[in-house]
């Protein structure tokens, strides 16, 4: 029998993975980590965001495992590009990048049918004060969500972790796009919020993999998407931010899968 059709499902319709599955998650995560560890020295002014992308592909063929995106409900490249004002979903083109842009980078890839998925910031040339708080916010926004992830707590209390440390910061919370449930696929249950009241929404328990990955926005928190059907930007064209990693949980706590194997996942590498 197919692994995904044995063991266990929430009545959320949350999977329940065993624990040797951890390693499969694992080695995906790492993929993926790796492939972003490796991106910060092709980003800098001047580069397109379209080469970036070429070179992800490439670093996954070679590594014998598959881009997930390209041609995920029509998607075409290895990664999503996301600059300034783009909240996620960007599509890597020919424009160059400037001094100053910042931007997220975001690569799921399927190693042995398991999928990594995991996204975080870098900027092309000087990081502005705001760019810089912004995206420190951001990122300890993420750590925060995944402090709350334990058997026994839910998912309400990762969102309401996300939500009260952002808004302290008078940023804000994007509320049109959520982490998910991912394994042996994409994007399955839960939606992962990335607001909400503590206590509420699914229980977590040891084998539930899923990502967690807020956005951030400096002003307010509203989006659209653009008429190429995937790019999402702030309203109110706002600079964005975003980090995203893979988790599972654990009998006692939180598996990491995407950490950077460099210890880079942090913007400013210092
Ligand atoms: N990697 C994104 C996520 O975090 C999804 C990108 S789907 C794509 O879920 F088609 F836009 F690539
Ligand atoms: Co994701
Ligand atoms: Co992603």
């Amino acid at each position: 029998m197919d692994k995904d059709h044995r063991g266990k499902v929430t009545r959320d319709g949350i999977r329940i993975y065993d624990t040797t599955d951890f390693a499969g998650m694992h080695k995906a995560g790492e993929l993926a980590a790796r492939i972003l560890d490796e991106m910060i020295e092709h980003v800098f002014p001047g580069q397109t965001t379209a080469e970036i992308d070429r070179i992800i592909e490439a670093k996954v063929t070679e590594a014998g495992a598959k881009s997930a995106t390209i041609g995920y409900r029509g998607y075409q490249h290895a990664s999503c590009i996301s600059i300034n004002h783009v909240v996620c979903h960007g599509i890597p083109g020919d424009k160059k990048l400037k001094n100053g842009d910042i931007l997220n980078i975001d690569v799921t890839v399927i190693v042995d049918g398991w999928y990594g998925d995991t996204s975080r910031m870098y900027v092309a040339g000087d990081l502005s004060r705001k760019s810089e708080r912004l995206i420190q916010v951001t990122h300890d926004a993420l750590m925060l969500g995944i402090e709350q992830v334990k058997p026994g707590n839910t998912f309400g209390d990762i969102g309401h972790a996300i939500q009260t440390y952002v808004e302290k910061q008078r940023m804000s919370v994007v509320r049109d796009f959520c982490g998910h449930g991912l394994g042996r696929v994409f994007h399955a249950p839960p939606n992962v919020l990335h607001y909400g009241r503590p206590g509420t929404a699914a229980r977590l328990e040891e084998g539930m993999f899923f990502t967690i990955e807020p956005m951030v926005n400096l002003g307010r928190p509203e989006t659209k998407v653009l008429a190429d059907d995937w790019t999402a930007v702030t309203r109110d064209k706002s600079l964005s931010a975003q980090f995203e990693h893979s988790v599972g949980v654990t009998a006692d706590g939180v598996d990491i899968f995407t950490l950077s194997p460099a210890g880079k996942f942090h913007p400013t590498y210092g």
